[in-house]
C-alpha cells in the first residue's frame, strides 16, 4: 500500500505530522513517500506542482494531502499560485468525486456558533463533482470588450461547462452512495438561471430511473445555502457541480463545530483518492502549533476505508477520535466550557493512545 505524503504549505506540516503519527500507529505495511507541493515547492523547485511529486502521486494507491497557499504568492502568475497543484492533482488523477462528510460530535455541540439542536445529532454527506465547471472551463481570461454593458472597456470571463458524462458519473456516484445511508439525495443546481444547472437537472431526472429505491429531489443552490443553517438535518446526501459544492461545503463544515473537523476524500474511477482535510493552509494561525489536526487524521481514516481497503483500521482511527472529544481534550477552535485546551501535537497523540 503505497502514499504519497504531501504536506504543502502553512499549518498543512502540522497537522499532516499528526496523522502520519496515527497512521504509523497501526502496525500496518504501509510505504510513505514525501514529496513538496504548493508554495513550498515553488520555492525549491520553481513550480507548485513539480514533476516527481506529481508522477509520485500517479504511482500511490492514494495520496495525503495537507494544504497549500499563502496570501504572499497572490503576486504571482496564476499557473505558478500553490493553489494551481491541487487543481492540478485533481485534474491529471481525474479525481472527479468529492466526498465530504459533514458529521457533529454530540460533545462539540456547544462548540458550533449555532444552536445545539439544530446540528445535535447532524450526518450528512455531500458530494462535489471536482474536475468540471467554471474552475476548469474554457475559454476564459481578459479581454477588451466589444460588446456588453461597457464596450471597448476591459472585461474577465470564465466559462462554466458541464457534459452530460461528467454529469452522469457524477449522479451514479451520488446515488450509490444514498443506497448506503438513508437513500434520500439533494440535487442542488441554479436551473433557474444557467444552462449547465438544466443539463445537470436533465441528467439527474435520467439517472434516478436506474435507483428506484433512492428519493430524489432538487435544490435551487441559494435556497440550499439557507436551508443548511436552518434545518441542516433535513438533508442525507447532497450532491452538486464544483462551485457551489465548494461553497455550501464550507458552509456545512461549520455545522460541525469548525472547519478543522471536516474530512474530504476525491476518487476517481479506480478508487485512487486524495485525502485532504476541506480547510486550507491558514497562514493566520501557521506555526504555532495550535491548529486543529483531526480533520486529516479523519481523512487518514478516510484513505484506509476508500483507497486501502482496511475498513477495520479506518474505524479504529475513529472511534480513537471520539474517545479523545469525549475525554474533554480540544484544540483552540473548538474549546467550550469545561473542556481541555491542547495543541496539535498533543491532541495527535492522544488519538495515538486512544487507538
Ligand atoms: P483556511 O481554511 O485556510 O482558513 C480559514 C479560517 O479557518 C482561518 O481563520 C484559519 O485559522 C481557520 N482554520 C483552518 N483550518 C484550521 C484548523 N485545522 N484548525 C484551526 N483553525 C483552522 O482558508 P483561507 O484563510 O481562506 O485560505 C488560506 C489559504 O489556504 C489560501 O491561500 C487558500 O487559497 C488556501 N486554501 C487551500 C485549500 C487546499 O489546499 N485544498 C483549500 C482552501 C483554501
Ligand atoms: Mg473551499
Amino acid at each position: 500500500m503505497k502514499i504519497a505524503i504531501l504536506p504543502g504549505d502553512g499549518i498543512g506540516h502540522e497537522i499532516v505530522a499528526e496523522a502520519v503519527k496515527v497512521l504509523n500507529a497501526l502496525n500496518l505495511p504501509l510505504e510513505m513517500n514525501w514529496a513538496d507541493v504548493g508554495g513550498t515547492a515553488y520555492e525549491k523547485h520553481g513550480h507548485p506542482l513539480p514533476e516527481a511529486t506529481l508522477e509520485l502521486a500517479k504511482s500511490s494507491d492514494a495520496i495525503l494531502f495537507g494544504a497549500v497557499g499563502d496570501w504572499k504568492y497572490d503576486v504571482l502568475e496564476r499557473h505558478l499560485r500553490p493553489e494551481q497543484a491541487i487543481l492540478g492533482l485533481r485534474k491529471a488523477l481525474g479525481l472527479y468525486a468529492n466526498f465530504r462528510p459533514a458529521i457533529c460530535y454530540k460533545e462539540l455541540v456547544n462548540a458550533s456558533s449555532l444552536k445545539p439542536e439544530l446540528i445535535a445529532g447532524l450526518d450528512i454527506l455531500l458530494i462535489r463533482e471536482l474536475t468540471g465547471d467554471i474552475y476548469f472551463g474554457t475559454p476564459r481570461g481578459r479581454r477588451t470588450a466589444e460588446d456588453g454593458h461597457f464596450p471597448g472597456t476591459e472585461e474577465a470571463f470564465d466559462t462554466m461547462r458541464y457534459s452530460r458524462p461528467e454529469i452522469e458519473r457524477i449522479a451514479h456516484t451520488a446515488f450509490q452512495a444514498a443506497q448506503k445511508r438513508g437513500k434520500r439525495l439533494t440535487s442542488v443546481d441554479k436551473n433557474n438561471v444557467l444552462e449547465t444547472s438544466q443539463l445537470w437537472k436533465d441528467v439527474m431526472v435520467e439517472v434516478a430511473q436506474q435507483y428506484p429505491d433512492v428519493a430524489l429531489d432538487h435544490m435551487l443552490v441559494d435556497n440550499a445555502a439557507m436551508q443548511l443553517v436552518k434545518a441542516p438535518k433535513k438533508f442525507d446526501v447532497v450532491v452538486t457541480g464544483n462551485m457551489f459544492g465548494d461553497i455550501l461545503s464550507d458552509e456545512a463544515a461549520m455545522l460541525t463545530g469548525s472547519i478543522g473537523m471536516l474530512p474530504s476524500a476525491s476518487l476517481n474511477d479506480r478508487n485512487q483518492g486524495l485525502y485532504e482535510p476541506s480547510h486550507g493552509s491558514a497562514p493566520d494561525i501557521a506555526g504555532k502549533g495550535i491548529a486543529n489536526p483531526l480533520a486529516t487524521i479523519l481523512s487518514a481514516a478516510m484513505m484506509l476505508r476508500f483507497s486501502l481497503n482496511q475498513p477495520e483500521a479506518a474505524d479504529r482511527i475513529e472511534a480513537a477520535v471520539q474517545k479523545v472529544l469525549e475525554q474533554g481534550l480540544r484544540t483552540a477552535d473548538i474549546l467550550s466550557e469545561g473542556t481541555t485546551k491542547v495543541s496539535t501535537v498533543e491532541m495527535g497523540d492522544a488519538v495515538v493512545a486512544a487507538l
